[in-house]
């Protein structure tokens, strides 16, 4: 079961990171996400091992969804969408109507994971990412959890 991640995980976040994002966050990154209130985390931990990921910040009334990752040994077996499920829960029942993202374009797995959770592309970033690719942004209604959760599983 997915479970709201704190600080004590930091050394797990950031194993996680290094093995399926190449150490995108430092571990002052990682230590701010675990620790501000309006930036939720949730994770999948198997033993002391996490194998899933998915965080945002809460905005206003938008979720900025800033992370998600999954155990290269481990994808492919539905817990991305799991975590980013559990995610968008509870941002649309702290009263988010709305959650955003930025993935780049050659990202077919993510797109993939975000079109079944029912986000769509609304607009594009040409050469956003530092390679040079383009970022394609990503966006979803959030009425209420219920509907998250029919746009998850359908
Ligand atoms: C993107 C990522 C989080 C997906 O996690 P995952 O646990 O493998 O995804 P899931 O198993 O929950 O799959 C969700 C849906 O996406 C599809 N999907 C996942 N990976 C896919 C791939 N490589 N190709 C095609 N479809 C894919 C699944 O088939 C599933 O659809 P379905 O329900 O119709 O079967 C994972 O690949 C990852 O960690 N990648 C590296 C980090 C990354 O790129 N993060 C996103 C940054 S924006």
């Amino acid at each position: 079961m997915a479970l709201e991640l704190g600080l004590e995980h930091l050394p797990a976040c950031l194993a996680l990171d290094q093995r399926a994002l190449g150490g995108l966050w430092t571990a002052a990154q990682w230590s701010s996400e675990l620790q501000e209130p309006r930036r939720p985390c949730w994770g999948l931990l198997e033993g002391e091992q996490l194998i899933a990921v998915a965080c945002g910040w809460l905005v206003v009334d938008e979720l900025h969804i800033t992370v998600v990752a999954v155990d290269p040994a481990r994808q492919r077996q539905g817990l991305g969408r799991r975590v980013l499920e559990r995610l968008l829960e509870q941002a649309a029942a702290l009263g988010a109507a709305h959650a955003t993202l930025e993935v780049a374009a050659s990202n077919g797995a993510a797109l993939a994971l975000y079109g079944r959770c029912g986000f769509s592309t609304a607009g594009v970033r040409r050469g956003y990412y530092r390679n040079g690719d383009d970022a394609l942004v990503q966006w979803r209604r959030l009425h209420d959890a219920q509907e998250v959760r029919i746009a998850a599983h359908s």
